[in-house]
């Protein structure tokens, strides 16, 4: 089946493991693209157990699920969130939306195709593992960010995602980008370093590819207390370490929106 390619730069958050922060990041790099000044369209792409609209505050309303089962259009499931952002939520508890089929998870990409004309970046928050929907999504993807934490289960499980990736590369043919790494609840900027450097030695001797950092992202209360009060960090007046380890990341991701060409001046 023919991959379907977005409009804008489109960016998936995914991760190996469960719980490593993959929500949190893509909510909060939204946050911060939006605030930027730059139009974003962040998807719960997590399809059986989306939760981005309970980070969010955004509000009820249609959800991706209303589009692959309802028949609704996926235009008229956006919701605004802070500062603009564009947000389509996802359903959470209807095991149909969890082993979607090739041809829905096809439509539901050429729908979001259509919609991307109107932003300068997507963001996808994608759900644990190596599903087919995990990996067919990154397969469209410009960049992919995999989450991870310093802890071993979860290094484990982002070498193993991006093996996943390669091999279907290989398998398929397919340009999967290789991923870029961010370590989240890390100590310090020295303890975020050296677990991208592992992860990248592993997967440089076993897969001849070279997933280079992002960035990281310190344990933090007020990334927590963000979740908990549905006011992403992002949005915090005050400077902290979080805001400047998010602004490294968001600052990569930047660089994919292309720059409106400067008018020729006669
Ligand atoms: N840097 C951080 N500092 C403190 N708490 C964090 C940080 N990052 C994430 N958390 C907390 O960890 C929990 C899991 O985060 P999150 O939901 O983003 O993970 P996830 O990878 O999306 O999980 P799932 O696999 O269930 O989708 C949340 O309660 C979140 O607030
Ligand atoms: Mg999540």
């Amino acid at each position: 089946m023919e991959l379907v390619r977005m409009q804008a730069p489109f960016v998936l958050v995914t991760g190996g493991k469960g719980g490593v922060g993959k929500s949190t990041v893509a909510a909060n790099l939204g946050v911060q693209l939006a605030r930027e000044g730059h139009r974003v369209l962040l998807v719960d792409l997590d399809l059986g157990l989306a939760n981005l609209d309970l980070l969010l505050d955004v509000g009820s309303g249609a959800t991706l699920e209303d589009v692959v089962h309802g028949g609704l259009r996926l235009a008229e499931c956006v919701r605004t969130g802070p500062a603009g952002l564009s947000v389509l939520a996802g359903g959470s508890g209807d095991e149909r939306m969890g082993r979607l089929t090739d041809d829905q998870r096809h439509e539901l990409l050429q729908e979001l195709r259509e919609l991307s004309a109107d932003y300068d970046i997507v963001l996808g928050d994608s759900s644990a593992g190596i599903g087919p929907d995990v990996l067919r999504f990154a397969a469209v993807a410009d960049r992919v960010l995999v989450v991870t934490t310093p802890e071993l289960p979860a290094l484990t499980d982002a070498y193993g995602l991006i093996k996943a990736m390669d091999q279907l590369s290989r398998r398929d043919g397919l340009d999967v980008p290789t991923p870029e790494v961010v370590v989240n609840l890390a100590v310090d900027v020295e303890e975020g370093t050296s677990v991208a450097n592992k992860l990248r030695a592993i997967c440089e001797r076993f897969l001849s590819r070279s997933p280079r950092q992002a960035g990281w992202l310190p344990r933090s209360r007020s990334v927590a207390a963000g979740a908990a009060h549905r006011r992403p960090f992002a949005l915090a007046e005050q400077r902290g370490l979080e805001q400047l380890c998010l602004r490294q990341v968001s600052g990569r991701l930047q660089r994919l929106i292309p720059r409106p060409t400067p008018a020729l001046v006669s």
